[in-house]
């Protein structure tokens, strides 16, 4: 029996109104340049979550107006996945609270945690659900608040993150529109290289983890730099042969926006011109799993990609995760 075919129905995105600038580390006393910044990742500003923005209502937001746009009421949701790495709290997930939010009372409401690949990781979850028929209607939420694991202390990685969150209404598809291919793998022997080290049950919350800020991210970036150009070309790979096309047949390249240089990579390996690639990590920074959400819904508004397009989208992250998938729209 052949499978339904699953589409994105519509996307909505949210970021905080507070932008952060290069220039601004001057003044927490982070010893960078503009310039080293823009060299090394391509990054110019981002949004950083104020008093009032929580991950929870990012993605609230943003999962508005994905339904609004989808046409779906909250009471037609059966399924809320939630991709975060900050969740508000840690027990329980902060899909509930999403879900409360939206008074979505029909629906599982749960987390799962892939890191940066969580948005194409949770689109192929929410493609099997609806296929295995446990649901018609799933809300995926990709929210982070990236900030408040941020060691803003280390010049390292504090010029690299910002907030944001995107959110996708899953349904069958119409009209041959729909996911083509997906792919995901993992490789947890390399969990160290980017990592929380403190603050999980192993080693809970102490002054001594507080002093050390053993709880915020950790990264090896030259390290975490080289798996990601090969892992993210091996992912558009796979993404192209499950869907049989090559990189000339794809309207828009949306790869994981952590570094210009990465995703430049990524282009010339799958022989996609930049024309072709949509990059905000200069806007936004590293959004973890929020960054592929808010990059397909801003292509989507500003007219880049619309209904027939062909888009492959690419992921690494922490795990090390990494995961693709082509979609025509
Ligand atoms: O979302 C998950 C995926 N994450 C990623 O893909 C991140 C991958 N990694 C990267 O993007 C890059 O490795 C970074 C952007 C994090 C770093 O770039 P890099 O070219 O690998 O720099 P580096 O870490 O090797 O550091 C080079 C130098 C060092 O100085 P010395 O030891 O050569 O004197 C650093 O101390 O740059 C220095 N440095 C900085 N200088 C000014 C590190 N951070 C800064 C900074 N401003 N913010």
């Amino acid at each position: 029996m052949k499978r339904p075919s699953v589409q994105i129905s519509a996307m909505g995105r949210s970021v905080p109104a507070r932008v952060m600038t290069n220039y601004d580390f001057a003044a927490i006393g982070i010893e960078t340049t503009h310039e080293w910044v823009m060299e090394r990742t391509g990054i110019s500003e981002r949004h950083i979550a104020g008093p009032d923005d929580t991950t929870c209502s990012m993605g609230a937001k943003a999962a508005r107006i994905a339904m609004q746009r989808a046409g779906v009421l909250p009471g037609e949701i059966d399924i809320i996945i939630c991709s975060t790495a900050t969740p508000d709290r840690l027990l329980p997930a902060t899909a509930v609270d999403i879900q409360a939010s939206l008074g979505a009372s029909r629906a599982a409401a749960f987390d799962i945690s892939a890191a940066c690949c969580g948005f194409l990781y949770g689109m192929t979850m929410a493609e099997g659900l609806i296929q295995s028929g446990a649901a018609e209607t799933v809300l995926l939420v990709s929210s982070e608040k990236m900030s408040a694991i941020t060691d803003w202390t280390d010049r390292a990685t504090c010029v690299l993150f910002g907030d944001g969150a995107g959110a996708a209404v899953i349904r069958r598809s119409q009209k041959g529109r729909g996911i083509l291919s997906t792919f995901m793998r993992s490789d947890g022997t390399l969990a160290d290289l980017l990592y929380r080290p403190a603050g999980g049950a192993t080693t809970p919350m102490s002054p001594a983890v507080l002093e050390a800020r053993t709880h915020l991210v950790h990264m090896a970036g030259r390290e975490v730099f080289k798996h990601a150009v090969r892992s993210m070309a091996e992912s558009a790979d796979r993404a192209l042969d499950g869907a049989r096309i090559n990189g000339g047949d794809i309207d828009l390249l949306i790869p994981h926006q952590a570094n210009l240089r990465i995703i430049e990579a990524t282009a010339k390996h799958a022989s996609i011109p930049m024309s072709k690639v949509y990059v905000n990590v200069d806007r936004y920074g590293n959004t973890s799993s929020a960054s592929i959400p808010i990059a397909l819904d801003e292509a989507m508004q500003k007219g880049v990609v619309g209904e027939g397009s062909l888009v492959l989208m690419v992921a690494f992250g922490a795990g090390f995760t990494w995961a693709s998938s082509v979609v025509r729209l």
